[in-house]
């Protein structure tokens, strides 16, 4: 008997083929939206469950399906584990860190852009044939190249963002981490570790790299949001929550700040609906990892890590350092 595995959203026909090599696969491709009951329900009597961040593995979860061994998140980001609940019940977790971080970076970086230089708010105008004639002022945004770059969360992803900024926009590049980088791989940023206060009263453009956590819920809300420069850009691609999306709409309709670029949402796919009525943020729906060739070498490595996990014993990128759980094919 092959082990269960519940793919638990629409993802490439080709690894769900592979899959089923290894695997008694079922499948959501037809994307049929799950209530936490009928998530709870579709996750029964599996072993194993290929997730995305919608997907909580927590508590509730857990409790109602003691077959599952293994989770593996198609995502870096895991704040829909619940990775000490998954731990004390011998659950692997796994996540896909590095198939995406460049990838990420490229769009936090066209994310900045385009929320400095009004793109989709000067598209919005030509579209609505408003454009009659050139204006020394139309649009008129803020420089990108030789201004302050600030990342909050220096991770792979941020270090990748100082890179970008430093070396082809020549930037000057300051973050804040929960600690300071080793010197070899600031200098390579070219990147200066400043505190936080320090970091959101200089940045001319703040980019959000940080993981989601109780710890970091609203880490940029309405007091953080004032001691940014009112010329400043604040970019979100990291999780909903970081931001108080409230006090950012507030904020961004007082000019408090010049602009912002968000691909993440607190409760998204549903957004707070001030937002779609001030003019100076560019919103995308959590694109910032989508090219095609990253989103398969994701659900590569996802699959690979459930592969791995059910022939080696041993996940390649384990969230938690677990002995297998008992693999019991008879029912
Ligand atoms: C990630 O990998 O965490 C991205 O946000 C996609 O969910």
């Amino acid at each position: 008997m092959k082990p269960k595995l519940l793919v638990a959203r629409p993802i490439f026909q080709s690894v769900i083929d592979d899959l089923s090599a290894f695997f008694d696969v079922t499948s959501n491709q037809p994307d049929t939206p799950w209530t936490p009951d009928s998530w709870q329900q579709a996750v029964a009597g599996h072993d194993a469950a290929l997730t995305t961040g919608s997907d909580p593995i927590n508590g509730n979860v857990l409790g109602t399906n003691p077959r599952l061994k293994i989770a593996a998140n198609m995502a870096v980001g895991y704040n829909n584990f619940d990775v000490p609940a998954m731990t004390a019940l011998g659950v692997t977790a796994t996540n896909t860190p590095d198939v995406l971080t460049e990838t990420t970076a490229d769009f936090g970086f066209a994310l900045l852009m385009a929320t400095a230089r009004r793109m989709t708010e000067s598209e919005h105008y030509l579209r609505a044939g408003q454009w009659k004639q050139w204006r020394y002022d139309m649009f008129a945004g803020a420089e990108v190249h030789g201004s302050t770059l600030g990342i909050l969360g220096m991770g792979r992803i941020g270090q990748a963002i100082a890179r970008r900024g430093a070396h082809g926009f020549g930037m000057n590049v300051i973050y804040h981490n929960r600690s300071q980088l080793d010197a070899a791989i600031e200098i390579e940023c070219k990147a200066r570790f400043v505190d936080k206060e320090t970091l959101l009263k200089t940045a001319d453009h703040l980019v959000l790299v940080l993981p989601y956590s109780a710890q970091s819920h609203h880490a940029m809300g309405a007091a953080e949001i004032a001691l940014m420069k009112p010329s400043a850009t604040l970019i979100n691609i990291a999780r909903g929550g970081i931001v108080d999306d409230a006090a950012l709409a507030v904020a961004l309709k007082n000019k408090q700040i010049a602009a912002a670029g968000l691909d993440v949402f607190e409760g998204e796919p549903a957004l707070n609906p001030a937002l779609l009525t001030v003019p100076n943020v560019v919103l995308t729906p959590h694109i910032a990892s989508s090219t095609v060739h990253t989103r398969m070498a994701m659900a590569k490595l996802a699959a690979d890590n459930l592969v791995a996990y059910f022939k080696a014993g041993k996940a390649l990128t384990p969230l938690n350092q677990l002995a297998p759980k008992q693999v019991d094919l008879s029912s």
